[in-house]
């Protein structure tokens, strides 16, 4: 079965169309990263798949049930954590997570003992009494995803989980979420940040004004917008332009105490720069071919907006 199954869901504000026919499915056990910039409708793809706004058009699926006819039994299966998480400032850090563990209706043992081991892995124990009011914004984000995982949820939706956290919280929360990954949950995330997506998820999907326009795993999207290629070398002593004028060299570039040398066959470029070299008595101090990055796809894919 599916961990979840989006289909043709569409949402306008007014004239602004937020999200226009994305169909999403994730097979259970995956990390699914929604990736776009902001204003690309992740947000809004989010709360229709969670059932906190109903779609124009289009049903979700959350392990085969309907979000919109069936909300209570969809939401027991899911954690969610929304783009402002929200928690009780009014309540302590252990009180938000027994409260939240009780409203899904845990008994106590099982609330105190998954309360515990939450608080530990969220670098939260030593702040357990305190009032949430007191916390830092990476604290309260990491309350929000305590209280989203209390009931250990099949299945995991956060909206940018990790923006705008200091370094030490990012890290706990995205270890949080490959730790629950690894003990069976299907993960959702959504982030405009690509090295995470390319970190984290097995699956990604491109959105840019409310349209998916790529989909595919973090290695084949680099794959597929692999166009520019080119060879980083730098030299003991300084080089002027024309010493890469040789065929398969379609242009030089200097690049920071380097020179960057465009080609469409590195390989062949290589063993001209070695063979110059030698000619020219240079000793090569640096080489590398480059590696496609998700980052080109992305401005490729999202460019123009
Ligand atoms: N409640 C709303 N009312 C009006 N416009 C909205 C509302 N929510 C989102 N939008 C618009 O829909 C588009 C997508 O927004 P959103 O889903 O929040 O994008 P993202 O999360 O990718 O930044 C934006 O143009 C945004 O201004
Ligand atoms: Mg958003």
């Amino acid at each position: 079965m599916n961990a979840i199954e989006a289909e043709h869901l569409s949402k306008s504000f007014g004239s602004v169309t937020a999200v226009d026919d994305v169909s999403i499915t994730i097979p259970e056990g995956g990390i699914f990263g929604f990736l776009g910039p902001n204003g690309a409708g992740k947000t809004t793809t989010i709360r229709m798949l969670t059932g906190v706004l109903i779609p124009d058009a289009g049903s979700v699926r959350i392990l085969g049930t309907d979000v919109n006819k069936d909300p209570l039994t969809a939401k027991l299966k899911m954690g969610v954590i929304p783009e402002n998480g929200t928690v009780y400032s009014d309540l302590t850090a252990e009180q938000n997570i027994l409260i939240t563990a009780k409203f899904y209706g845990m008994d106590r043992a099982s609330r105190e003992r998954r309360s515990n081991e939450i608080l530990d892995r969220l670098g939260l124990s030593e702040r357990r009494n305190d009032l949430v009011r007191t916390f830092s914004k990476g604290m309260r984000q990491r309350i929000s995803i305590a209280c989203a995982i209390v009931h250990s949820p099949p299945v995991l939706l956060l909206d940018e989980p990790t923006t705008g956290l200091d370094v030490y919280s990012r890290r706990l929360v995205i270890d949080t979420v490959r730790h629950m990954n690894q003990e069976g949950s299907t993960i959702l995330l959504t982030t405009h940040n690509i090295e995470e997506a390319n970190a984290l998820c097995n699956t990604i999907s491109i959105i840019n004004k409310g349209k998916i326009v790529a989909t595919g795993s973090p290695e084949r999207l680099k794959k597929t917008f692999d166009t520019s290629r080119y060879v980083e070398v730098s030299f003991d002593q300084p080089v002027g332009k024309d010493l890469f004028a040789v065929p398969g060299i379609t242009r030089a570039e200097p690049w920071g105490d380097k020179w960057r040398v465009y080609t469409d066959d590195p390989d062949r470029a290589v063993k001209h720069l070695a063979s110059i070299a030698e000619r020219e008595h240079l000793t090569i101090v640096s080489i590398a071919t480059s590696n496609p990055t998700l980052e080109e796809a992305f401005v490729q894919l999202t460019a123009g907006v």
